[in-house]
């Protein structure tokens, strides 16, 4: 089937899996009848592929499928059956270092029983590095430039999951491109932090406790948010979920970013001003490297 593209459209080439084929160009289509193309009625998980393995699968899938469960989702496919089509997809691509996303539609209505529409495309790693993250590794003060969003941000309860409505996060993503920082600072009508537009917010105070605003006020579960969570006792850091105001994040002696692809960036420069220390994150970093490798 040739889909009716504008012309002059290019396709990306990859190969993809979709419901339980591999496919590529123009076979990579879903029916404009799914909901996942007409109301952004899909749930997606994005993961990081080290040297092949993805890396925290479990929790990946579990908040993939508990996601579904709550948002009344037909069954998605088995997690064994995802994980098949993941190494289908690196091995078609010749792909080892790389960022996976996996997508699962709330299908067509009316059939009986509604299956969702499932795809699974990988890319290579480098493509998706923030310029912060790459100074992060290649300079011993480097990292991320955090802008805060032009517009008060109220994500809703659907803000606790990952699904493909997204458009008021996209927009403020490319408030980051436009002004050349790595990340846009999500804040509530009240003026509290509650995310970046792709991932979750720490800070250190000035009297040495780490915070991240809770779940509660309607930011994503991050996998890397949780994981650094599980992290802190072990290395002796005090960490609590609390309302931050930006007026407090300002005065942070530190402050970084989690998400599953960057890992644990801290922010060289918030708002334009420089930001003073990296050391927990830093520290924080090296334990998550380390779960990594042994993981
Ligand atoms: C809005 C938002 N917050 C936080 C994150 C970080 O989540 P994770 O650590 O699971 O990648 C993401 C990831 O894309 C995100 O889109």
């Amino acid at each position: 089937m040739k889909l009716p593209l504008p012309p002059g459209t290019r396709l990306p080439n990859h190969t993809v899996w979709l419901n339980g084929e591999l496919v590529r160009g123009d076979q990579a289509a879903i029916s404009l009848w799914d909901r996942g193309a007409r109301a952004g009625g899909a749930i997606f998980e994005t993961l990081r592929v080290y040297a092949g393995r993805p890396f925290a699968w479990e929790k990946h899938l579990e908040r993939l499928v508990l996601s579904a469960a709550e948002l009344g989702f037909p069954v998605p496919p088995s997690p064994s059956q995802l994980r098949e089509a993941v190494d289908q997809v690196l091995a078609a691509e010749k792909l080892s270092d790389a960022v996976i996303r996996i997508t699962v539609t709330r299908g067509v209505p009316g059939g009986r029983p509604v299956r969702t529409g499932a795809w699974v495309d990988a890319e290579p790693l480098g493509g998706r590095l923030w310029a912060g993250t790459r100074r992060r590794d290649s300079q011993p003060d480097g990292g991320a430039r955090l802008m805060l969003s032009r517009h008060p941000f109220s994500p809703g309860w659907l803000g606790r999951h990952k699904t493909t409505s997204r458009l008021a996060w996209e927009l403020a993503r490319e408030e980051a491109n436009a002004a050349r920082a790595d990340e846009t600072l999500l804040v509530s009508p009240s003026g509290h932090v509650l995310e970046g537009a792709a991932s979750n917010v720490f800070a250190v105070r000035p009297d040495g406790a780490l915070l991240t605003p809770p779940l509660d006020a309607d930011v994503l579960p991050g996998i890397t948010r949780a994981l650094v969570l599980s992290l802190c006792p072990a290395l002796g850091i005090e960490v609590r979920q609390l309302p931050i105001p930006f007026d407090a994040l300002k005065l942070a002696d530190e402050v970084f970013l989690t998400n599953s692809v960057q890992e644990i960036v801290p922010v060289a420069e918030l708002a334009g001003r420089p930001v003073p220390s990296q050391e927990v994150g830093r520290r924080l970093l090296e334990a998550y490297r380390a779960l990594v490798t042994s993981g």
